[in-house]
C-alpha cells in the first residue's frame, strides 16, 4: 500500500492504519512518523516551522496518545537560537546553525545558507520517503528510511538532487542524524586499531564536544571502524553491560571515506552524524544531478552490548550478506599464503592441496603469486595474466586437481592497485590517481588505480570476468593492500576531481555487483591487508572478510571480540597459522585451531612441515567444526569473559533454534594453581535438558553427562584449564 501525502492533504489523506499493523505510521494530526520495529519506536515529525524534527528513539510504544506534536525547542540567550537547540532530524547548514549538519552546499551565485522544509511523503510497507526543500532553491533533499522489524534496525540515508538551474556544490552530505534521549553521562564504544591490530573496543565517557571517527583514507580503514554504540547511565549509577542496560548503536554501509561525529551539544542532545567524510569533500551537482548517500542502519535495546551484537548479527545475516536467510553455512578453507607466500607452481600447490583435503579443507585458495612477474611485492600486480614459468598450462590443471579432491578453487586478486614495475603502468601510467607533475607514493611499491575513472573500471571489469569465465573459481579473495595519497583525478577538471572520493568506490561497488550478476556462484571476500575493508556496504556485496593479516591467536582474542561487537561470525575468516606468529608467540595447535573455529574457519599453515599428529589433531577438529559451525556462524553470540578484562576469555554460541549450543574457553596463563572461574552460561532455556559433549573430556571438572539450563545458567560449568594458552570447547544438544 503506498499512502501519499504533501502538506495541504495531510490531514485527508489518511487511512489510519490500525496500531501494530504497519511497521510505519504518519499520524497526520500531529504531523509525526512512527516507525516500529517488532521491539523498538523511532518517532520524528514536522514541527511548526515546517522543520522535520527528531522525537523519540527507544523501547516500543504501544500508546500514540504519549506522542504530542513537535515543536522546536527554546533559544538560549542570543547565542543559541532554535537551529542549535532544535534536534533536527536531516538539517541543512543554514541559518544559526552551530551544530553538525547533514547537509551543507554552495550555490554557483555564492549563496550558502540553507534551510530545509517538508514538502511530501511517501509509506510504502517498511519505507518510508520524506522530500524536503530549501526555503528559496529548488535544491531537494528525499530522506529515506527502512523498518527492518524483525531485526529491530533502522536504515537511513537521503539523496540530494539540484533541480535549480545553476551547478551546486556540495560540502557535506550525511546519512542522517541519530539522537539518544537528551541528558548526560553517556558512554561511547567504537573500534579502533591499526594494521595486524583491527577492532580493539574502547569505551570512553561522552563530555561535550564532537567527537571524529572517520577514514580520510579512500577505504573504510583499519584504524577506526564505522560502528558506534552509546549507552546510558541509569539513574542508580549502573552502566550497561552484556546483558542489561540501553544501548543505541549504528553502522554505516560504505567503504570509502567516511565519518561520524559524536556530539554532545550544551543544551544535552548527544547526537551521531554519519555520511561521506567532509575532509577534501566537494561534490559538484549540475542541474538535474543528484548525490544518494551511504545508508546508516542504527538499533536500540534495553538488554545490553550483547543483545545489541546479537541484533546487528541477525540483521546482516538476513539482510545485508549475500544469500540472506538461505546462505548456507561458509566452506573450510585452505589458504596458501603464509605456507609459500609468493612462491607458487602447479605441483606446489598440487601438493598442498591433497594436503588440504585430508583434513577434511573444502576450498582451496591459492594466493599471491600467481600471474604477472609476480615474485615478490615489487613487481607484476596489474598484469593479471598467469605467469607460464610457474603455470605452463595455465590454471585448468591446478583447479581440474583440486576438484578432484572434492574442493573448490578460490584465488587472490587484488584489483585496484598496480606495481609501477608492471606492463598495465608502463602501458597507463595515467591511470593510477595522481596530481600531474607531483610525486607518486608507493606503499608496499604500489599505486592505487582510479577506480572512479570509467574507462578504469571497465578494465577491471573485463579481466575479473574474463578470469571467472575461463577458470572454474567459486571464490576470490579482492585484496586491497594500500590506502590513497595524492587522490587526484585530472581528467575529471579542477571543479570535479574531488567526487573521486565518492566514484571510487561506488564504481568499485559496480565491478561486484555485475560480476556477481554474471557470476551468480561466485564467492568473495573482502581483504584490505587484513581488515581494512570491513563495512556493512562491502559486506552486502561479499560473503566474508578478512578480519586482520594478524592471526596469533591470542591476539586475535581481542581483535576477533571488537569484530563482534558489529559484525557476524559468520562473515569473520579466521585461520590456524604456524607458530611462533606476531609477537613471537607460540601458543598450541589445538588452542589456535578453538581461536580459529569461533569464525569461518580457514587453515592457513604449512602443511608440508606438519608431523602426524598435527594432521590428526587438524582432521579431529575439523570434523567437530562441521558439526558446530552452523551455531557459531549463524547462532546467537553470548560473550561471558572479555579478554580485555581478565585471564579467562569465554564465548558461547546458541543456534536459532535452541537446539545446540556451543561454548569456547580460554585461559592465557594459570597462577597459584587456582582453577579457572566458573563459567556461567546463557541464551538456554531453563526448563531444557542438555546433553554435555565436551571436545575433551579431562577438561570437564564435574563430569556432567547431562544438565539443565537452570543448572548451567545458574551454577555453570567449572573447566579444568591449566598452565598457559589453555582451551577448550564444550558441545550441549538439547535433549529434552
Ligand atoms: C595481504 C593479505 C594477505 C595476503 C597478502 C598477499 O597482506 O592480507 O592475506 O593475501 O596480501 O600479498
Amino acid at each position: 500500500m503506498i499512502n501519499r501525502y504533501c502538506l495541504c492533504a495531510a490531514a485527508i489523506a489518511l487511512c489510519a492504519p490500525v496500531f501494530g499493523q504497519e511497521p510505519i505510521r504518519f499520524l497526520a494530526d500531529k504531523k509525526l512518523w512512527v516507525l516500529d520495529t517488532n521491539t523498538t519506536s523511532y518517532v520524528f515529525g514536522v514541527n511548526e516551522r515546517n522543520q522535520l524534527q527528531h522525537v523519540y528513539w527507544g523501547v516500543r510504544l504501544w500508546r500514540d496518545a504519549d506522542l504530542a506534536a513537535v515543536r522546536t525547542s527554546p533559544e538560549w540567550a542570543s547565542f543559541d537560537g532554535v537551529a542549535s537547540t532544535t534536534p533536527g532530524e536531516y538539517a541543512g547548514w543554514g541559518s544559526n546553525m552551530y551544530t553538525e549538519p547533514c547537509l551543507k552546499v554552495t550555490l554557483a551565485d555564492g549563496n550558502r545558507d540553507l534551510v530545509l522544509r517538508y514538502v511530501s511523503h511517501q509509506i510504502q510497507g517498511d519505507r518510508l520517503e520524506v522530500v524536503t526543500k530549501d526555503i528559496q532553491y529548488d535544491l531537494f533533499a528525499t530522506v529515506h528510511y527502512r523498518v527492518y522489524p524483525s531485526a529491530g534496525i533502522i536504515e537511513k540515508h537521503a539523496v540530494i538532487e539540484n533541480r535549480t538551474s545553476q551547478p551546486i556544490t556540495i560540502e557535506s552530505a550525511q546519512a542522517g542524524t541519530w539522537y539518544v534521549p537528551p541528558g548526560d553521562g553517556y558512554r561511547l564504544s567504537y573500534l579502533n586499531g591499526r594494521w595486524a591490530g583491527e577492532t580493539q573496543l574502547v569505551q570512553e565517557d561522552i563530555h561535550p564536544g564532537l567527537k571524529v571517527l572517520e577514514s580520510r583514507r579512500g577505504t573504510t580503514s583499519h584504524q577506526t571502524n564505522p560502528w558506534f554504540a552509546i549507552d546510558a547511565v541509569e539513574g542508580d549509577g549502573a552502566r550497561a553491560d552484556e546483558g542489561r542496560g540501553r544501548v543505541w548503536f549504528g553502522a554505516l554501509g560504505w567503504s570509502g571515506s567516511w565519518r561520524l561525529t559524536v556530539e554532545q551539544t550544551p543544551h544535552q542532545q548527544v547526537r551521531v552524524t554519519g555520511g561521506y567524510n567532509t575532509f577534501d569533500f566537494a561534490y559538484p551537482l549540475n542541474p538535474g544531478e543528484r548525490l544518494e548517500t551511504p545508508p546508516f542502519y542504527g538499533g536500540f535495546t534495553s538488554n545490553g552490548f550483547g543483545e545489541a551484537s546479537r541484533m546487528l548479527h541477525r540483521f546482516t545475516r538476513e539482510f545485508i550478506l549475500p544469500g540472506g536467510h538461505s546462505a548456507k553455512v561458509r566452506p573450510v578453507l585452505y589458504n596458501s599464503w603464509e605456507a609459500t607466500e609468493f612462491n607458487v607452481d602447479e605441483p606446489g600447490q598440487k601438493a598442498l592441496a591433497e594436503k588440504a583435503a585430508k583434513i577434511g579443507v573444502e576450498r582451496f585458495v591459492m594466493d599471491d603469486g600467481w600471474f604477472g612477474a609476480r615474485n615478490d611485492d615489487h613487481a607484476g600486480l596489474g598484469d593479471w595474466f598467469v605467469n607460464p614459468k610457474k603455470f605452463p598450462n595455465g590454471l585448468q590443471p591446478l583447479i581440474r586437481y583440486v576438484n578432484s579432491l572434492d574442493m573448490d578453487f578460490g584465488i587472490w586478486v587484488e584489483p585496484e592497485m598496480v606495481n609501477p614495475n608492471s606492463d598495465l603502468y608502463r602501458k597507463h601510467p595515467d591511470w593510477v590517481m595522481n596530481f600531474p607533475g607531483r610525486p607518486r607514493t608507493e606503499a608496499r611499491n604500489q599505486l592505487v588505480l582510479n577506480m572512479a575513472r570509467d574507462d578504469v573500471k571497465e578494465y577491471t571489469f573485463e579481466w575479473l570476468d574474463k578470469l571467472v569465465t575461463e577458470n572454474n573459481i567459486a571464490f576470490l579473495k579482492w585484496d586491497m593492500n594500500r590506502n590513497f595519497s595524492e587522490p587526484g583525478w585530472p581528467e575529471a577538471g579542477p571543479a570535479s576531481e574531488k567526487k573521486i572520493w565518492v566514484k571510487y568506490t561506488s564504481n568499485l561497488y559496480e565491478i561486484i555487483d555485475r560480476l556477481r550478476a554474471k557470476h551468480p556462484k561466485l564467492e568473495i571476500e573482502s581483504c584490505s591487508g587484513g581488515g581494512g575493508r570491513v563495512d556493512l556496504g562491502i559486506m552486502k556485496r561479499v560473503d566474508e572478510v578478512w578480519t586482520s593479516d594478524n592471526t596469533e591467536a591470542f591476539d586475535r582474542l581481542r581483535i576477533q571480540e571488537g569484530f563482534s561487537y558489529a559484525y557476524p561470525a559468520q562473515g569473520m575468516m579466521a585461520w590456524v597459522t604456524d607458530v611462533p606468529n606476531y609477537n613471537g608467540r607460540s601458543t598450541p595447535l589445538a588452542y589456535r585451531f578453538l581461536v580459529a573455529m569461533m569464525g569461518s574457519l580457514g587453515i592457513g599453515n604449512n602443511l608440508n612441515k606438519w608431523t602426524n599428529d598435527d594432521y590428526a589433531l587438524a582432521t579431529q577438529m575439523i570434523a567437530y567444526y562441521k558439526t558446530i559451525r552452523g551455531t557459531v556462524q549463524q547462532g546467537r553470540l553470548y560473550r561471558l569473559f572479555s579478554p580485555r578484562l581478565g585471564e579467562l576469555t569465554a564465548n558461547q554460541y546458541v543456534s536459532e533454534d535452541g537446539k545446540q549450543s556451543v561454548l569456547f574457553a580460554f585461559l592465557r596463563g594459570q597462577q597459584y594453581g587456582r582453577p579457572a572461574p566458573t563459567i556461567r552460561l546463557r541464551g538456554l532455556d531453563e526448563r531444557g535438558v542438555y546433553r554435555v559433549k565436551p571436545l575433551d573430556g579431562s577438561k570437564l571438572v564435574e563430569k556432567l553427562e547431562t544438565a539443565s539450563g537452570a543448572y548451567l545458567q545458574s551454577h555453570g560449568l567449572n573447566l579444568a584449564l591449566t598452565g598457559d594458552y589453555d582451551g577448550t570447547s564444550v558441545l550441549l544438544e538439547r535433549v529434552e
